[in-house]
C-alpha cells in the first residue's frame, strides 16, 4: 500500500471513470493526488470519494489543452503539496465521423486534442520535476485506436497515434533529467459497456446496422483472448506500476491493457478464442466505481416466480 509514499501526482482528466480510479489507486498507494478535470464537478466527485477512503486529494478545474490552465494546475500542485513526481494524462475530446463527411474545424480540433494535452501536461510537469531537482514518471492513456484502423474514427485514431509518437519522443527528450514517459493502452472498457452500450450488451442479437450488421458485442467479447473487458482498476494497476520506482528503468514503452487483443493474430484465430459469451459476462458483471465493486449490472433473474430477465430469456 506504500508503493508511492512521499510522492505527489497530478491526474489530468480525472472524472469518476478511468481517471478517478487511477487517482484513487495512486492515493491508496500513498501519493498525494491533485485531481484535475475540465469539469470541476467531476474532479470534486473523485476527490470526495478519495477522501472518504482516508486518502489525500485536491481538486483543480482546468482544460489540459490550454497552456495557461496546465501551467496554473501544476503551480497549484507545487503550492499545495510542494512538488510533482507523477503525471497521468488522458484529457481530450474528438469528433467521430466518416472521413468523407468530416468538417475541417472538427478535424483540426480533434487531431490536436490528445497530443496537445500530451505536450502541455508533459512540459509543465517535467519543468516542475526539473526545478525540484528530481526525476519523475509521466503516463499517457492511449486507446487501441492508436494502433488499429477504426471506421468513423480517423480523427480519434490520428489523435491517439500522435500521442503515442509524442510520448516515445518525450521519453527521449526527458531521459537526461531522470523523467520517464510511458503509455498505457486500453481497449473498449467494461464501464463503457454499461453506459454507452448498455442496450447493445443486453441484447445478444444486436447488430450494428450502419456497418451492415456484421458484428455484435458477443462477437467482440469472443475476440478477447482473456475473455473479459478491462476494468478501470486494470488500467490503474498498470499505471501504479509505471508511476512507482519498480519501473525506474522503464521509459518509452506502451503497456497494452486489452485482454490480449493487440497481440492476437485475427486471421489465424478469428473468433471464439476464450469461449466467453456475453450472457455469462453480463450475468456475472458487477458495476465498479473508483475500482470498488458495486451492485450487479443487472439484477439476479427471479427464477422461482418463473419471470425472466433480458439475459436469461432464450431467443
Ligand atoms: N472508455 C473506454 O472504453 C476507453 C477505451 C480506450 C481508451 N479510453 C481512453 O481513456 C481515457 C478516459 O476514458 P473514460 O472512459 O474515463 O472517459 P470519460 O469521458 O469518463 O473521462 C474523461 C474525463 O476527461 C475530462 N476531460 C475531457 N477533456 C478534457 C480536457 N481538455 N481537459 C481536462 N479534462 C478533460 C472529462 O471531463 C472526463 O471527466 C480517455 O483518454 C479515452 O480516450 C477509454
Amino acid at each position: 500500500m506504500d508503493r508511492l509514499a512521499n510522492k505527489v501526482a497530478i491526474v489530468f482528466g480525472a472524472g469518476p471513470n478511468i481517471g478517478g480510479t487511477i487517482a484513487h489507486f495512486l492515493a491508496r498507494e500513498g501519493a498525494k493526488v491533485v485531481v484535475s478535470d475540465i469539469s470541476l464537478a467531476a474532479a470534486e466527485e473523485t476527490v470526495d470519494f478519495i477522501r472518504t477512503r482516508g486518502f489525500t486529494a485536491h481538486a483543480v478545474q482546468g482544460n489540459a489543452t490550454i497552456e495557461a490552465d496546465v501551467r496554473r494546475i501544476v503551480a497549484e500542485t507545487v503550492q499545495t503539496y510542494g512538488r510533482v513526481d507523477i503525471a497521468v494524462n488522458m484529457a481530450g475530446r474528438v469528433h467521430f465521423c466518416h472521413l468523407l463527411d468530416m468538417d475541417m474545424d472538427d478535424w483540426n480540433e480533434s487531431v490536436l486534442s490528445f497530443p496537445t494535452a500530451g505536450l502541455l501536461t508533459t512540459r509543465y510537469t517535467a519543468k516542475a520535476m526539473i526545478d525540484g531537482g528530481h526525476g519523475g514518471s509521466i503516463i499517457h492513456l492511449l486507446s487501441t485506436a492508436a494502433h488499429f484502423g477504426e471506421a468513423d474514427a480517423t480523427a480519434y485514431t490520428s489523435s491517439k497515434a500522435a500521442l503515442l509518437s509524442f510520448a516515445r519522443s518525450a521519453a527521449m527528450d526527458l531521459a537526461q533529467y531522470g523523467i520517464r514517459v510511458n503509455t498505457v493502452t486500453p481497449c473498449s472498457m467494461e464501464h463503457q459497456l454499461w453506459t454507452l452500450m448498455r442496450d447493445e450488451v443486453l441484447d445478444p442479437e444486436w447488430q450494428r446496422p450502419e456497418r451492415g450488421g456484421f458484428y455484435s458485442r458477443d462477437d467482440y467479447l469472443k475476440m478477447l483472448p482473456l475473455g473479459r473487458f478491462p476494468r478501470a482498476s486494470d488500467l490503474a494497476w498498470a499505471t501504479v506500476f509505471l508511476a512507482s520506482d519498480e519501473a525506474a528503468i522503464i521509459t518509452g514503452i506502451d503497456i497494452p491493457v486489452d485482454a490480449g487483443l493487440r497481440h492476437k493474430y485475427p486471421t489465424w484465430t478469428p473468433g471464439d478464442h476464450s469461449g466467453a459469451n456475453i450472457r455469462d459476462f453480463v450475468a456475472k458483471t458487477h458495476i465498479t466505481r473508483f475500482g470498488e465493486t458495486q451492485e450487479k449490472l443487472i439484477p439476479e433473474p427471479p427464477t422461482a416466480s418463473g419471470q425472466s430477465d433480458p439475459i436469461s430469456q432464450e431467443n
